[in-house]
């Protein structure tokens, strides 16, 4: 525990902004470590303290023990920012309710769908669904997400690191599983906005939202 002490210490003298931290919730189910980390992060001088309620053993197995970041805000001053299996609006709702953090952080849910994060603050404002993005919606940032890759890496490894990202992006779309063979099997970003384009038009679906045929 010294040295996260001495960390963010650190951090915090070293900084002109706030610094947070994330924590998990201990090494294990018997080693539980949250409160005493939190409360020296405190200390130091931490402006907030993000907990994904996992242990490091428990990896991302089971659910996320939310009892941990209810503790945690219970022994902090500072604000908790709870973090572990929130996909949507409703569960980001229960989350801060029933664990009384400030703030939610999202993680996996937002992989391939960016538009997670105006949907919860919608529901959390409003206490309704979002629409679903459309598929034309969706195409837009899937050339975007390629563009922006192929500025930090050589196109070839941006386009294997896009085939991972397009399978979550166009899961549960109509012949999704045709279309994204053709996609894998391009050499250059280029294909890609053709392909798009072309699945658009023959299907006819540019203006549907994604969640009409899930
Ligand atoms: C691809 C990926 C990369 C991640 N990178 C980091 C990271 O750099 N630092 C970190 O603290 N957590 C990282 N995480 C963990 C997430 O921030 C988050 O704590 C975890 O996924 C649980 O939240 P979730 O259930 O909303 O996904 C990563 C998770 C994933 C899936």
């Amino acid at each position: 525990m010294g040295q996260v002490r001495a960390l963010v210490e650190a951090a915090v003298a070293g900084s002109k902004q706030p610094v947070t931290i994330k924590l998990r919730s201990g090494w294990d189910e018997l080693t539980k470590v949250f409160i005493e980390a939190g409360k020296i992060a405190e200390e130091a001088g931490a402006a907030a303290v993000t907990l994904h309620a996992r242990t490091r053993s428990g990896q991302f197995a089971g659910k996320a023990c939310w009892d941990d970041i209810k503790k945690l805000k219970e022994a902090l001053r500072i604000p908790v920012i709870g973090n572990g299996d929130i996909t949507n609006g409703p569960e980001a709702a229960r989350m801060l309710k029933e664990t009384g953090c400030d703030a939610v952080m999202i993680g996996r849910a937002a992989l391939g769908n960016p538009w997670v994060f105006r949907e919860i603050n919608h529901f959390l404002e409003t206490g309704r669904e979002y629409p679903q993005p459309t598929y034309e919606e969706k195409a837009e940032l899937i050339l975007e997400h390629a563009r922006l890759l192929a500025r930090t890496d050589d196109e070839d490894r941006a386009i294997l690191k896009m085939r991972g990202i397009l399978t979550r992006y166009t899961r549960g779309w109509i012949g999704g599983g045709v279309l994204r063979r053709k996609m894998f099997a391009l050499n250059d970003f280029g294909g890609l906005k053709d392909l798009l384009h072309e699945y658009l038009a023959g299907r006819n679906i540019s203006d549907q939202r994604t969640s009409e045929t899930e």
